[in-house]
């Protein structure tokens, strides 16, 4: 469904060159819940801006259904880490998520898409409120029931869950691992946290330190439904966090190293 090939991106020119991300190829499959996970900094924003046709690549292609990507695609909603950011304090809630489905829709029917969203996120009560009045998960909710309305094919999400305490994290996970249960869709979500991806994740695509590249990318068979507490005391658990957990740190001491000596 979403195909990545040989996808790199290099900022400035010339002298002020910066390569950061570099030859990066993966594929999504529908219905599939893919985390990326990489080092802070290494590039997964710029791979995420790339894939959803915000930013053109340097060279490589994303294509999306067998379309190259060229410009934000319809079939795609994204979900960022600073919720304060992408949602308007001037609106209610429900004005917030009837936003981009409005041009689309007749006005029932963003009603209806709008009222079906704010349940499957469990804010039903909430629709009058202005976003200022909710707590930051609860606003991460609303974002997430703007991506739900707009039945995107694919929801792109950049570490989603980064600016909440660790309860209402676990909560959030929870609620996407749920509503990819209760709706099959397809869901790329980039962390820079091992164990958010590994409780997450169908698949785990592991970059390396910038200029990242594709490490490994590690099947997680554990078993559904997931659980915050007896999926992370499986044995599995552990090892494929510490699989991933030593590529990456391999990368990083491999980098640091080299810069050292240099
Ligand atoms: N618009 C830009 N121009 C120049 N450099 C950038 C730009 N955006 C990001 N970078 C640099 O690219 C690198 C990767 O950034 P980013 O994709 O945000 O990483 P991540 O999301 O993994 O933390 C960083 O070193 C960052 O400073
Ligand atoms: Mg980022």
């Amino acid at each position: 469904m979403l195909e990545v090939q040989h996808l790199s991106k290099t900022y400035g020119s010339g002298e002020a060159a910066v390569r950061v991300v570099d030859d990066l190829t993966f594929t999504v499959k529908e219905g599939e819940f893919v985390c990326i996970v990489g080092p802070s900094g290494c590039g997964k924003t710029t791979l995420l801006k790339m894939i959803s046709g915000l930013m053109p690549a340097t060279s490589g292609e994303a294509s999306f259904d067998g379309e190259l990507i060229a410009g934000v695609p319809e079939t795609l909603a994204l979900v960022f880490q600073e919720y304060t950011r992408s949602l308007l304090p001037w609106l209610t809630v429900s004005e917030n998520i009837a936003l981009p489905i409005k041009k689309k829709h007749k006005r029932e029917d963003c009603e209806r898409l709008t009222r079906e969203a704010l349940h499957a996120v469990g804010l039903d009560s909430f629709s009058d409120h202005y976003p200022w009045q909710l707590s930051g998960g609860m606003q991460q909710r609303v974002a997430i029931a703007r991506a739900l309305a707009y039945h995107p094919k694919v929801l792109l999400m950049d570490e989603p869950f980064a600016s909440v305490d660790a309860q209402t994290r676990s909560d959030l996970e929870d609620l996407m691992l749920g509503l990819r249960a209760q709706f099959g869709i397809t869901v790329v979500l980039v962390t820079h946290d091992i164990d958010e991806s590994v409780y997450l994740a169908d698949r785990v695509v592991v970059l390396g330190p910038s200029p990242t590249r594709v490490v490994e990318i590690v099947d997680i068979n554990l078993p559904q439904p997931r659980d915050q507490i007896t999926t992370k005391e499986l044995h599995e658990f552990a090892n494929l966090r510490g699989h991933v957990m030593r590529l990456i740190k391999q990368r990083v001491d491999s980098r640091n190293g080299a810069a050292t000596l240099s």
